[in-house]
């Protein structure tokens, strides 16, 4: 059975609905899923997954939320080469050029991109679950 992580910070709980749906689409894939907030997650639990989901809106000026997930992010990063990684997160006004700029460093450290990030406009609609669920069973 595989094993998928699915890890991430959400504000306003958009980011973490998305990421409900993400484990839903995992589990029913047949993968045995854990859950954390970016402050439960460290690179060094990289390697105890088969795959892993990272999920962080849109913050700052397109950026990644920069107190608790980007640092963990940036931990995580060594360990990105050759994994099979899903992205995702909510944002607000922009055109998801954080997404667009999130996916290059994951390229360029090496990660398995499994689909394109799954962005959402604020709380995730019908078509944004389903996109969440698809990111969770190409991850399983
Ligand atoms: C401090 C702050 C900065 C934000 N910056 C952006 C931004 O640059 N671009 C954007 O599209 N949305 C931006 N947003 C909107 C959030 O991405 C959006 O509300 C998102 O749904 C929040 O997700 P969450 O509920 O998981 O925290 C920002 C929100 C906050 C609070």
């Amino acid at each position: 059975m595989s094993k998928v992580a699915i890890v991430y910070w959400s504000g306003t709980g958009n980011t973490e609905a998305m990421a409900n749906f993400v484990a839903e689409g995992a589990k029913e894939a047949g993968a045995e899923v854990t859950l954390f907030t970016a402050m439960e997650f460290d690179g060094g639990l990289m390697d105890n997954f088969d795959a892993v989901a990272f999920g962080c809106p849109s913050m700052g000026a397109e950026q990644l939320e920069e107190d608790e997930f980007e640092p963990m992010f940036i931990g995580c990063e060594s360990k990105l080469s050759g994994k099979k990684i899903g992205l995702f997160g909510s944002y607000g006004w922009g055109d998801g050029e954080w997404m667009r700029n999130w996916e290059e460093t994951c390229r360029g450290d090496g990660a398995q991109l499994v689909m394109d990030g799954v962005i959402c406009n604020e709380a995730p609609d019908r078509d944004a679950e389903n996109d969440c669920k698809n990111l969770g069973k190409a991850l399983a």
